[in-house]
């Protein structure tokens, strides 16, 4: 299992109301690959997240995860593969107020049916948060709440990490380091991931960087 790819996209298709976005889209990701896709606002790298995510449906082409054909699945079997083989981190974080620390990095464990709670203090020290389990997010800067949805993101040794701008919300200073501790994360788990970035540095610190156009995804450079 160790070499099948983490995700295949190959012919990918989506049209929005008056326009395409991508007709024939092509990506293959090694294990443990992290790769940058940057493009324009509205060129659709958000809509190709949800659509490899399984949250969108692609007009043509096919996605396979882990193996796995999100077009062969049901409702059920492709919810049961995004949380077994995805993490996500997002622009706006995405922590449960109301949750400490530690069981906001739990829940992807928890919706496996585990309860996590010491793989999330361990996943919190890796982002450099040891000890704060107990905290709640309210006490948390942006790049700490950031730290905690990385750590949210890895804590079930998924395959694939999806990142739409994770830095979009820091500062530029913190967003630099959030992003290379996301790489590094990343890299340490052996989970291939996608980070949409705006970031030509974050970008040069991935293993491939592409960009998002009409024609699909280019080599960027
Ligand atoms: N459900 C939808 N219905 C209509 N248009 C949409 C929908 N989702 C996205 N779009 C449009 O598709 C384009 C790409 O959006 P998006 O994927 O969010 O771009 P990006 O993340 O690259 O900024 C935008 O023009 C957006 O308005
Ligand atoms: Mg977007």
């Amino acid at each position: 299992m160790a070499d099948v790819s983490p995700l295949l996209v190959t012919g990918l298709a989506k049209a929005v109301p008056g326009r395409s976005l991508f007709a024939r889209l092509d990506l293959a990701l090694a294990p443990g690959e992290v790769v940058a896709i940057m493009g324009e606002s509205g060129v659709g790298k958000s809509t190709l997240l949800n659509l490899i995510a399984g949250l969108d449906t692609a007009d043509a082409g096919s996605i396979v995860i882990a193996g796995e054909d999100l077009a062969r699945l049901d409702d059920d079997a492709r919810t049961r593969l995004r949380r077994r083989a995805i993490g996500f981190v997002f622009q706006a974080f995405h922590i449960l107020p109301h949750l400490d620390l530690a069981h906001n990095v739990a829940l992807p464990l928890a919706l496996l049916g585990a309860d996590g709670l010491g793989e999330a203090e361990a996943m919190l020290a890796r982002v450099g948060l040891g000890g704060r389990g107990k905290a709640l997010p309210a006490v948390l800067s942006g790049g700490e709440l950031q730290r905690v949805a990385i750590a949210r993101a890895l804590v079930h040794r998924p395959a694939l990490i999806l990142a739409d701008e994770p830095t979009g919300n820091l500062d530029p200073e913190t967003a630099d380091r959030i992003l290379a501790l996301l790489i590094g994360a990343a890299h340490d788990s052996g989970a291939a991931a996608i980070i949409v970035t705006h970031s030509d540095r974050a970008a040069a610190a991935c293993d491939r960087v592409l960009r998002l156009g009409a024609g699909g995804l280019q080599p960027h450079g």
